[in-house]
């Protein structure tokens, strides 16, 4: 069968995204394929945050491997799922989308339209609590896809 493909999308891929997707792979045991993309070029080719790598490593998870990319049309054919962190990255997703069912795949990686706010500018204790959104959104999804 088809594994099932999922992307998790912010803005410079290399806080959010790439921490979501190390989690989210940590808790997968289904035939699931995993990427992360940004919707900047910012970083390209670029691993991602010391910070974000600590705070994965610190839970027993190793990202330093990834490297960033940006999100392209492509992907709308490449992925069944396409989660994004806050309304910003949807705007910018969802303006590239050409079909409705390409709109479809797109949703906020979390409930009731909360957004994973951004802790590029701040300090290691925004890590800490993006970590645990994110923690708790990859659970939900591996129960709510049957990952
Ligand atoms: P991310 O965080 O979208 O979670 O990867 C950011 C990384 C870099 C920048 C902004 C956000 N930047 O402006 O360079």
């Amino acid at each position: 069968m088809e594994p099932t493909k999922i992307l998790m999308v912010c803005l410079g891929n290399i806080c959010r995204s790439p921490l979501a997707q190390g989690i989210l792979e940590s808790k997968i045991t289904s035939n699931t394929f995993i990427d992360s993309a940004g919707t900047s070029a910012y970083h390209v080719g670029n691993p991602p945050d010391p910070r974000s790598i600590a705070v994965a490593k610190q839970n027993g998870i190793p990202i330093s491997q990834f490297r960033a990319r940006k999100f392209t049309r492509e992907d709308f054919k490449n992925f069944n799922h396409i989660y994004v962190m806050d309304q910003s990255n949807y705007k910018d997703v969802i303006g590239l989308a050409e079909t409705h069912a390409e709109q479809e795949k797109v949703s906020l990686l979390l409930p009731d339209k909360k957004e994973v706010p951004d802790p590029y500018y701040g300090g290691p204790e925004g890590f800490e609590s993006c970590y645990s959104l994110l923690d708790d959104a990859c659970t939900q999804i591996v129960k709510k896809l049957n990952l």
